[in-house]
């Protein structure tokens, strides 16, 4: 089936729908969602988002930008800092008209509390800063901002899935290939923009805060494209998942005065952080639970410690960490009023992504040279505004800031150019795909393959790395791209087949696997959410740059390009 748009959207999270909102009713745009546009990762974001709106104490958006650079160990490029800093506050207030259902102060403004590594005056001591809907403010943007896409007629297709980006020879984009999941029919999107936004690929790694779906397609099929992406090695640990179930609690828990503690009860971060404490940001924070883990100071000598609020007032458990207090209930039949919560580091958060400009433009090398027609914004995209660790609430303001600026950027695109010619057989790649799925008879299963690879990179890729776990990990991947020739599924038809959306998942998910390793072997030091054992220090004179890593017919390349440094020169990251 054929399809003739100014725009497409790929992904319905908080990056999609923000940019739909500045194209619907001014050009012809239509919203493409593997699922149900509320039911986008988006919403899993819980604690809050940042602006220095200063309602509750003193704030600069100049503060904002400096923690972010400094969050991300310097690996920021800080003229995106300053955008997000500073489109912050008309973002939330832009929320704020379409109905975003903020919690409030007694005065009616919009209340504001703590997050990990914000902090006023360069770093003296945390602020309030985040702005939240108790503990499901991205659930909020997810509902506000789809009910701002009906109203405005925007189009959607939900429950379609992406299978392939049309290019044309000399780069230029024109649309996508997508699979409609409940028929099995295929759909070529006739585009003169294109948005990914697509979210992330938590799903790569065992333990992860990630919803199922969260597989890197958008990032995979760039990938496969022949496009760079960046700085794939910096993958961020959240530090409070639940124990071995990985689902987030909000590190709002914290910001509201919650408190993590050692098998000894000791209140571990005043060794490691002794000005931010429990809220020091995440890469410190998990990497000091493993340290105490591994130092036999786990609770009961095992590998997690506790996330204790029982000193927290019963209300404030109640309503500001509801859906938190729900999940501990639910899933660990433990109540937070009185009982410690087993936490252990979730991966959460994937920093690296599609190279784009602050614009969201789709950029190939390191001269910043845009794709024309091609945008990416969200956890998909890197910009890079968080470089090689983001601070908590940073993400959504990331989704509101840069979706926003991606759809401005589309508009005046599709309104100066005209539509380009679709390849001939635009389909013919996804349905290959798709049939090979279909058709291929062998012994593998993608749940088997798809197990041994969240377990191996949780295990030589994610908080702690060494060249030789690294080595050892792209070995297993050599094994397991192997293997996935061999899969067959069980369910041979066209309807709603789970078993070949998933068998497609896993094909994207090692794309993300084999570029997060390549990177993370490459770097030859500490920094951020990138931490070698054997090379444990930050290494500017060599290594402040970002990576691109690209797929070719001999294997992947690596090349770099410069970090942009515009108000703050790297310095040690103490906290
Ligand atoms: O902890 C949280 O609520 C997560 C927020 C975020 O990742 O920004």
């Amino acid at each position: 089936m054929y399809h003739r748009f100014d725009a497409v959207i790929v992904g319905a999270g908080g990056a999609g729908l923000m940019a739909a909102a500045q194209l619907a009713g001014k050009c012809n745009v239509a919203v493409i969602t593997k699922l149900y546009p509320v039911r986008s990762h988006t919403g899993a974001a819980q604690g809050g988002i940042a602006a220095a709106l200063a309602n509750v104490e003193e704030d600069h958006w100049i503060w904002h930008m400096f923690d972010t650079v400094k969050g991300g160990d310097y690996l920021v490029d800080q003229d995106a800092a300053e955008v997000l800093a500073r489109e912050a506050i008309d973002a939330i207030i832009e929320l704020e008209h379409w109905g975003f259902p903020f919690n409030r102060l007694p005065d009616g403004r919009i209340d504001q509390r703590r997050f990990g590594g914000h902090t006023r005056n360069f770093g003296e001591a945390p602020v309030r800063r985040s702005c939240y809907a108790a503990d499901r403010t991205g659930h909020m943007i997810l509902q506000t901002l789809y009910q701002q896409s009906i109203k405005n007629q925007v189009v959607f297709f939900d429950e379609f899935m992406m299978l392939d980006l049309l290019l044309t020879d000399d780069g230029v984009c024109t649309g996508v290939v997508a699979l409609d999941v409940e028929t099995g029919e295929f759909h070529v999107f006739h585009a003169k923009a294109v948005l990914l936004a697509t979210g992330g690929y938590g799903r790569v790694f065992k333990v992860t805060s990630n919803a199922l779906s969260l597989t890197g397609d958008g990032v995979a099929i760039v990938f496969r494209r022949g496009l760079p992406l960046e700085d794939m090695e910096f993958y961020q640990f959240h530090p409070t998942g639940i124990y071995k179930l990985g689902i987030l609690l909000s590190e709002a828990c914290r910001g509201e005065g919650g408190i993590l503690r050692n098998g000894l009860g000791e209140r571990f971060m005043e060794r490691y952080a002794p000005t931010l404490l429990d809220l020091a940001p995440r890469d410190v924070v998990s990497r000091s639970i493993y340290h105490e883990i591994r130092e036999g100071r786990g609770v009961e000598g095992k590998d997690y410690v506790y996330l204790d609020l029982t000193h927290l007032p019963k209300e404030v458990i109640e309503t500001k960490l509801a859906d938190n207090t729900d999940f501990v209930r639910t899933y660990l039949g433990l109540d937070p009023v009185v009982d410690p919560i087993p936490i252990q580091p979730t991966a959460h958060y994937a920093m690296g992504g599609i190279p784009t400009d602050v614009d969201g433009r789709v950029t190939v090398d390191a001269q910043n040279t845009p794709v024309p027609g091609l945008y990416a914004a969200g956890e998909c995209a890197c910009v890079s505004v968080h470089g090689a660790n983001r601070l908590g609430t940073n993400s959504l303001v990331d989704l509101v800031v840069f979706g926003r600026r991606a759809g401005k950027h589309m508009l005046q695109f599709v309104q100066e150019n005209d539509l380009h010619p679709l390849p001939k057989e635009p389909d013919y790649r996804a349905r290959a795909e798709v049939e090979w799925i279909l058709e291929n008879e062998g012994q593998e299963k993608v749940a088997t393959i798809r197990a041994e690879l969240q377990e191996a990179m949780m295990a030589d890729a994610s908080v702690f790395r060494t060249g030789d776990g690294l080595r050892r990990m792209q070995d297993k991947l050599v094994e397991l791209r192997n293997r996935f020739t061999r899969i067959t599924i069980d369910d041979r038809s066209r309807t709603f087949n789970t078993d070949l959306v998933e068998a497609i998942e896993l094909g994207y998910l090692l794309d993300c696997a084999e570029a997060i390793v390549a990177c993370a072997l490459a770097r030859e030091e500490s920094r951020g959410a990138h931490y070698r054992e054997d090379f444990p220090q930050r290494d500017d004179a060599n290594w402040l740059k970002h990576t691109l890593v690209t797929r070719t017919s001999g294997g992947l390349e690596l090349s770099y390009k410069p970090v942009i440094i515009t108000r703050f020169q790297p310095k040690e990251r103490t906290y």
